[in-house]
């Protein structure tokens, strides 16, 4: 049996960080990938990566290249390619760069990976995994994007700092976008079985969801130079681990809908069960009328990015 090949494009922040996550849980062999006039530094993260692998016992080896032949016969491709919004930068301009970006790695992914499974974390993310998958022609179950996990993580840090009890038993819930649009099912979620609405009072619960919503604008404040890397990384690994272990987690992945909760054609975050096909199943959830309000608010901001590609 061969070991499974995991490829990064992108080696930045967030890309050499999955990385190294990837390779100590062993999830496979690891190519990291940036751009030709990066290739040194990313020979450099690989090679460092790779040297901790004696002291932490790891197997996995990881190298870094700007050839996308090294990164042939991938079984996962993970993207983290892109630009980060700079100042006097418009989103529209964002999202048309980094959707350049996404038909490049997309093209080279399809030659030389035609099987793999992709999990896009590039933002805007709902978009972008939309262009990766017109770019690579792939079936739906093989395109992924990341933003959910991400915001359970979030919010789970969040009430379990607040309950005092441990990140294990807490479970939450997000549907929708990334950020702003996201929305929260705090009557999904639970403190090892315990309805989290009967742990914490309803107005409290309430700016925890807030803190969550713009949980990436506080890490971009604090850090003043970039945005987060560790906690994306992590779940970007979670979402891979699920894959390449065919452990059939239920998590929540950018998916594409065709008529799921009455959508058409745009990707959004849902519940999905996450296997060695990818996204195996899309869960379908009786929503409230102000979840259901709130759901159509997200699939707007998509569509509204969406009408920016080209
Ligand atoms: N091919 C490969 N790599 C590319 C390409 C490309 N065409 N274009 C840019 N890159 C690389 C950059 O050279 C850089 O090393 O992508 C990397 C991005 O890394 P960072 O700038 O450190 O950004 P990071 O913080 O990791 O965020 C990456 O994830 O969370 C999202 O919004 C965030 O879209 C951003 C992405």
């Amino acid at each position: 049996l061969k070991r499974k090949k995991i490829s990064v494009i992108g080696a930045g922040f967030t890309g050499a960080t999955a990385a190294f996550l990837a390779a100590q849980k062993e999830l496979g062999d690891v190519v990291l990938v940036d751009i030709p006039q990066a290739e040194n530094p990313t020979k450099g993260k690989a090679l460092d990566m790779w040297e901790a692998a004696p002291v932490q016992g790891f197997d996995s080896h990881v190298r870094g290249t700007s050839n996308y032949e090294d990164t042939a016969d991938s079984d996962l491709v993970i993207i983290t390619a892109g630009v980060a919004r700079k100042p006097g930068m418009s989103r529209d301009d964002l999202v048309q760069i980094n959707q350049k970006v996404m038909k490049s790695v997309a093209s080279e992914i399809s030659k030389y990976s035609p099987n793999s499974i992709i999990l896009v974390l590039t933002n805007p993310v709902d978009a972008m995994s939309y262009t990766v998958f017109k770019e690579t022609g792939f079936p739906k179950n093989r395109v992924i994007g990341q933003s959910g996990v991400l915001d359970t993580a979030r919010f789970c840090a969040f009430v379990a700092e607040e309950l005092n009890i441990s990140v294990k038993d807490i479970k939450g819930f997000v549907l929708g976008g990334h950020g702003d649009t996201m929305v929260p099912l705090t009557r999904y979620s639970y403190a090892g079985g315990i309805p989290l609405e009967t742990l914490i009072p309803s107005e409290r619960l309430e700016e925890i969801v807030q803190r969550t919503r713009v949980g990436g604008g506080e890490i971009v404040n604090l850090l003043g130079n970039g945005s987060a890397y560790y906690a994306p990384a992590a779940a970007l690994v979670e979402m891979a681990e699920a894959i390449i272990k065919d452990q059939k987690r239920v998590l929540p992945s950018i998916a594409y809908l065709e008529g799921e909760y009455g959508y058409e054609g745009i990707y959004l975050g849902v519940p999905t069960l996450l296997g060695a096909n990818g996204i195996e199943k899309i869960f379908e959830l009786e929503l409230t009328n102000d979840e259901k309000a709130a759901l159509d608010q997200s699939a707007e901001a998509v569509r509204s990015v969406m009408g920016v590609l080209e």
